[in-house]
């Protein structure tokens, strides 16, 4: 049997009751922390569920689940420990298809998530539109779809939520300042004017723990820090005046 347990949104409290007791009956418990960046603390979460935790990299469970996750999963209790919910990480169902190909029985533990955490900004959750990931541009790539996203979102009077990059090999989690930047290098190449110095923007950080939410032009916000990991970025669509009202009200 392998579970995949949702840790939550910020650290080792968001786990839930029922994830707990899967982990404490659980022969081994594998965790990954390559999809998000978690404050769950590896011991703590050790210490309640009163057993070690192998922690996998990116290429362990995607290129080699084999040798840990799903080697003893059939005739044993295995769980993987995921940062949020386990399912909002598009990498996870490759491994749960994997799992069912050899007839390895998988259920799902899910926890709170940055998905319905977003609502925090005041923003109505059925008024988002695709999903989009910022990334670290490298040499050879450097992927303008998040502009896209951002225009065809627009378009609808839908809003954008950015997923921000996560480098967990190289220690380095994008910042909410970093994303804004990353957005007008594709204007200046673009120049539709989808997301500019003046497009109206929000910075969110470390939802579910020491929250931080804060709105305003996106110069502003390229000059605002943030602090730690993880963040978002979202660029609202057309407003409904509830939402500007509470927008204002929460924010920081
Ligand atoms: C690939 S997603 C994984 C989401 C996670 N499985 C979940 O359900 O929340 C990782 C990205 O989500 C965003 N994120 C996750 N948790 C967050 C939080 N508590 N506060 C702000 N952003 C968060 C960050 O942009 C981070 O880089």
């Amino acid at each position: 049997m392998l579970y995949l347990v949702g840790l939550g949104l910020f650290d080792e409290k968001d786990i839930s009751l029922r994830g707990l007791g899967i982990l404490k009956k659980s022969d081994r418990v594998y965790a990954e922390f390559y999809t998000n960046f978690s404050h769950a603390s590896l011991k703590k979460l050790e210490s309640l569920a009163g057993k070690k935790i192998v922690v996998l990299t990116r290429k362990d469970i995607e290129e080699r689940p084999e040798e840990n996750v799903l080697k003893d999963a059939g005739r044993k209790v295995i769980s993987l420990l995921v940062s949020g919910d386990p399912m909002v990480a598009t990498t996870h169902i490759d491994l749960v298809l994997r799992a069912r190909k050899k007839g390895i029985k998988v259920k799902i533990i899910h926890a709170s998530s940055v998905y319905s955490a977003v609502a925090e900004t005041g923003l109505q959750i059925y008024k988002f539109g695709r999903t989009t990931s910022i990334v670290y541009p490298e040499k050879n790539y450097f992927p303008e779809s998040p502009y896209d996203a951002i225009k065809e979102n627009k378009k609808a009077g839908l809003h954008t939520l950015c997923l921000l990059d996560v480098k967990a090999d190289e220690q380095r989690y994008m910042t909410v300042n970093e994303g804004i930047d990353v957005l007008l290098q594709i204007e200046a190449k673009r120049k539709q004017k989808v997301f500019t110095q003046e497009t109206f923007c929000i910075g969110v950080a470390r939802l579910g723990g020491d929250s931080v939410i804060m709105a305003g032009k996106a110069k502003e916000l390229l000059k605002t820090a943030f602090g730690k990991p993880p963040q978002i970025l979202i660029i609202p669509g057309k407003m409904h005046f509830m939402e500007e009202e509470a927008l204002k009200t929460l924010s920081d």
